[in-house]
């Protein structure tokens, strides 16, 4: 496949980028480099002659006409996006502007192009969303989301990816744009960018520096491999029936507080604290993140019945190799601490 990947520096997309070009697959990157982007994350493929890299905003429709005429993709993979709840709190301008009229432009000029070409049947525009459109469940374990569960976003982030999903359903039902969209629960792994919940607490656990949970820690997600999460969306890209989406979980739902404590006891067995004791003595409780949501769960059903996927690893092997990766990637992390709002606390409304 000939593959153009919005987002492609970012954390989720540069996973993409990795493993769509190691499987041979020509990747054209488009990507704004915003705070969030680093490009090391794609290094290990930057000298390959299946890969390009655009540095290009979706909010510009003139350079994205631009791209698709150069570059004539078969299949978009849209990942751009202002990713970060507690950010959209403070300033939810930048996510409507990226998520919602950057995902409108994309669709336009996917549009324009496919339609230039003679709509080619093989062309689709696989569109990546969050389980967070769906809202907060209950603590029942029967209840989870699947593709038809009603949305319900109540965050400016997933308010916004929620707009972007509509938009995408419609250019399908609208113009025919070939489409297929994934849902998909909180990813973690390596080159996850050192403000989510994951990197804070090993970083900051290293460091010898407060390991803080919002609330009393007992929102649960549901917790994705990055790596498995990258496998399920080229699959989706390659064989997802068109007008589709597919929600696509990790099968391991686990507190905020299980998760650090998890973590903790991780870092406690590779890099045991100097004057002993726990990293989980660094464990602070801090003022909630307004509307938080209690509990994300998806329901796997359709993507293992349907494509026959599901994750590779559970959340313990996943964290296990998270940590490793984290011990012996400092000259990658240490830099991006440096980043504009990075260590702060952020969202508290
Ligand atoms: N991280 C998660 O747990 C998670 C969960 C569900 C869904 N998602 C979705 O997956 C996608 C990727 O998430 P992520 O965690 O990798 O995000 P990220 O913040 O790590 O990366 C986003 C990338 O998009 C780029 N970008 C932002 N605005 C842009 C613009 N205007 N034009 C071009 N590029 C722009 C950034 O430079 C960055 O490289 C997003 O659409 C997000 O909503 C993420």
């Amino acid at each position: 496949m000939k593959l153009l990947v919005t987002g492609g520096a970012g954390f989720i997309g540069s996973a993409v980028v990795r493993l769509a070009v190691s499987r041979g697959h020509e990747v054209i990157n488009l990507d704004a480099l915003t705070y969030a982007a680093c490009l090391e994350n794609v290094a290990d493929v930057a000298e390959s002659p299946l890969y390009t890299f655009e540095k290009a905003d979706i909010r510009d429709r003139a350079a994205l006409d631009a791209i698709f005429a150069k570059h004539k993709p078969e299949v978009v993979m849209h990942l751009a996006a202002e990713s970060h709840v507690d950010r959209s709190i403070d300033g939810p301008g930048d996510f409507i502007e990226t998520n919602i009229t950057g995902t409108y432009n994309m669709l336009e000029a996917a549009r324009s192009y496919w339609v230039d070409a003679g709509k080619p049947e093989s062309f689709r525009f696989h569109h990546i969303s969050t389980d967070e459109v769906f809202g907060s469940l209950s603590s029942d374990p029967d209840v989870q989301f699947t593709e038809t569960t009603a949305y319900d976003p109540r965050s400016p982030y997933s308010a916004s990816k929620a707009a972007s999903d509509h938009l995408v359903r419609a250019w399908q039902e609208t113009y025919g744009l070939p489409v297929v969209l994934t849902n998909c629960s909180n990813n973690y792994g390596p080159y996850h960018f050192p403000e989510k919940l994951i990197p804070v607490v090993i970083l900051n656990a290293l460091a010898g520096k407060d390991l803080p949970i919002y609330g009393d820690g007992s929102n649960v997600r549901d917790w994705l491999y990055v790596e498995d999460h990258a496998d399920a969306l080229l699959l989706v890209a390659e064989k997802g029936a068109l007008g589709r989406s597919y929600n696509i979980g990790g099968e391991n739902e686990r507190s905020n507080l299980e998760l650090v404590q998890t973590l903790c006891a991780i870092l406690d067995e590779k890099q045991p604290k100097a004057g002993g004791g726990s990293y989980s003595d660094q464990i602070t409780f801090v003022t909630d993140r307004p509307g938080h949501d209690a509990r994300y769960a998806i329901d796997p059903t359709r993507i293992r019945n349907e494509l026959n996927w599901r994750p590779s690893v559970t959340v313990e092997e996943g964290l296990a190799l998270t940590v490793a990766w984290y011990l012996a990637n400092e000259t990658w992390w240490r830099p991006l601490q440096e980043r504009h709002g990075v260590g702060k606390r952020l969202g508290t409304g």
